[in-house]
């Protein structure tokens, strides 16, 4: 089966096949992962991704997962399933603005549009923040602006609240401090201990996270003069209770 294909170069015919190929390298939009552990949450918005056909359906695909560390665990399933997956290993550079550098100028090989963080444990620096501006997406295990940082399980326990959760954001220069886009609430219960409660809001990051990465890449959810918008349909989806 073949196209018949008119362009300002001239007109001609191209298999069905060549056809998709270059329609999707020129209009699919590109999700790159950045991750520096097990990588469960890569995997989980993956398989959604998958089930969906997001490729098929929205035009996006995860373009590449690339790593701080050389023995994340993510990196064996991006490599099953094929993605290509790079390591630019934080140890091997002087400074973090070098490190950066090359972090970018490996993200930019696979043309983001849209950059995940998905446990990826190295804070960044407006150097890095500046140039994805609106592109990057964080996932933190805890209310925000409740707990920023660090174990936030313990925290939380110690604090005594009795709802707890997970939110993704935009990221911006200030550590954990960009704009909300989803959260979903978890209950902490009697007996819990930080391993228990990690354990139940994982769950809920699962379901958040692919949520809030399709509906940003398809300009649904969007960041705007640093407040995140989108219309009514997309804020139910991304308040989970
Ligand atoms: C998750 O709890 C996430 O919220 C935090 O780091 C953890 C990463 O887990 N930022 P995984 O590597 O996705 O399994």
């Amino acid at each position: 089966m073949t196209i018949k294909v008119v362009s300002r170069w001239g007109s001609g015919t191209i298999s069905k096949l060549i056809y998709k190929s270059i329609f999707a390298m020129t209009s699919t939009k590109n999700i790159v992962v950045l991750i520096s552990g097990r990588g469960s949450n890569f995997k989980a918005m993956y398989e959604v991704a998958c089930a969906e056909q997001w490729v098929q359906k929205i035009g996006a695909r995860f373009s590449a997962v690339i790593s701080n560390r050389p023995d994340a665990g993510g990196l064996s399933f991006a490599q099953e399933v094929g993605l290509p997956t790079r390591v630019v290993d934080h140890k091997a550079y002087e400074s973090r603005e070098d490190f950066e550098k090359e972090l970018i100028r490996v993200c930019d090989e696979f043309h983001p549009d849209l950059i995940v963080l998905a446990g990826f444990m190295r804070v960044l620096t407006p150097y890095f923040v500046n140039h994805y501006e609106g592109k990057i997406l964080n996932i933190h295990p805890a209310l925000l602006p409740m707990f920023p940082g660090l174990h936030t399980h313990e925290r939380a326990l110690e604090a005594g609240i009795r709802i707890h959760g997970v939110t993704v954001h935009f990221v911006s220069s200030v550590l954990d401090g960009g704009s909300i886009i989803g959260q979903a609430a978890v209950p902490v219960l009697a007996g819990d201990d930080p391993d228990t409660l990690a354990s139940r809001v994982l769950k809920q990051e699962h379901i958040l996270y692919p949520r809030a990465v399709k509906l940003v890449i398809q300009g649904k959810v969007k960041l705007q003069d640093g407040k995140t918008v989108m219309d009514f349909d997309a804020s139910k989806e991304l308040a989970i209770f």
